[in-house]
């Protein structure tokens, strides 16, 4: 089968990865962003009509989060105009244990359209790609929840996934939750990857509040430092949410990545040999 894929955010962490595998695969594949032609941007509804036009199926990765206000009505009004375009099925990244995507997740669902849901716990490359990058090359990772113990999954099983979901209407109406193959505590994170590296890196524990103390001082904005906090309070504070799940095993019949060789694969980029970056 040969389709048109609409991959929105597909030049973030997961959509980058999506695209290249359906792409791969020998599939069409238009990747939606707001610098695209055409442009999407979920703040702008009158966007969405122009990037679903002549698609099949789309990935949907909502931007920064299905938990912030505002998420629900742009899920709604994307999944009512991806109906009246003809696309058959949509597969929509979630959030592993995030009480408050599930109301997103249920507009899909009852969207009308073929569907499929991936909650993801949290990833190996907010260390490489993400949040905490800055943190690893400054040598100095001050996060909150040391105890919290997180079933880090790598990006790139997220996008096996679904690559393979997308395609496969045997997992219509399903939910697929993917984690990392074990739990480990930021501290432990921390330790392999600078066991790796070979310098010295510090896992400092610190309060949620002084994290978003930081960010604020960092002129980060509001909706950020409550998102973040919602996180690690929400997310990582309810031990429910910090099961490892075996459904990467399930849909690609593989083991997921061990956080182990995500760190030994990303040396090789060297991201993480960057000089500190000035702020
Ligand atoms: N990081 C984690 O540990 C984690 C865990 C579970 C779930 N998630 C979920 O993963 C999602 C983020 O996925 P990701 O990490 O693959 O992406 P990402 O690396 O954060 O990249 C964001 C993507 O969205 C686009 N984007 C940003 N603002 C946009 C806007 N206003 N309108 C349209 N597009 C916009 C960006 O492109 P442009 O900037 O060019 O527009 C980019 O392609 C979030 O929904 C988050 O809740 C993350």
């Amino acid at each position: 089968m040969k389709d048109n894929f609409l991959v929105i955010g597909g030049t973030g962490k997961t959509g980058r990865r999506v695209s290249e595998n359906l792409s791969k695969s020998g599939h069409n594949v238009r990747i939606a962003g707001r610098k695209t032609n055409p442009a999407f941007d979920w703040e702008d509804p009158d966007t969405y009509d122009a990037v679903l036009k002549d698609m099949d199926r789309a990935y949907i990765v909502y931007y920064p989060d299905l938990a912030v206000p505002g998420s629900r009505e742009a899920i709604n009004i994307l999944t009512e105009k991806a109906l009246k375009a003809g696309l058959e099925k949509v597969v929509l990244l979630s959030g592993k244990g995030e009480k408050e995507a599930e109301a997103c997740e249920q507009i899909v669902a009852d969207s009308g359209l073929n569907y499929t849901i991936v909650r993801a716990s949290w990833f190996n490359q907010n260390f490489s790609e993400g949040a905490f990058l800055d943190f690893v090359i400054s040598g100095n990772v001050a996060l909150p929840m040391p105890g919290a113990e997180i079933p880090f999954v790598d990006a790139d099983d997220i996008a096996e996934v679904v690559a393979k979901v997308l395609v496969d209407d045997s997992y219509n109406g399903e939910t697929v939750t993917v984690t990392g193959p074990r739990k480990m505590t930021f501290r432990e994170a921390v330790e392999t990857i600078a066991a790796e590296i070979g310098k010295e890196i510090n896992y400092q524990p610190i309060s949620i509040e002084e994290f978003k103390d930081g960010m604020k001082a960092a002129g980060l904005p509001d909706s950020y430092v409550w998102l973040f906090g919602y996180l690690f309070e929400e997310v990582l504070g309810n031990p429910d949410n910090q099961e490892v799940s075996h459904d990467v095993q399930k849909v690609l019949g593989r083991e997921a990545m061990d956080f182990r060789d995500y760190v030994a694969k990303t040396l090789t980029t060297g991201v993480w040999n960057q000089d500190v970056p000035v702020r």
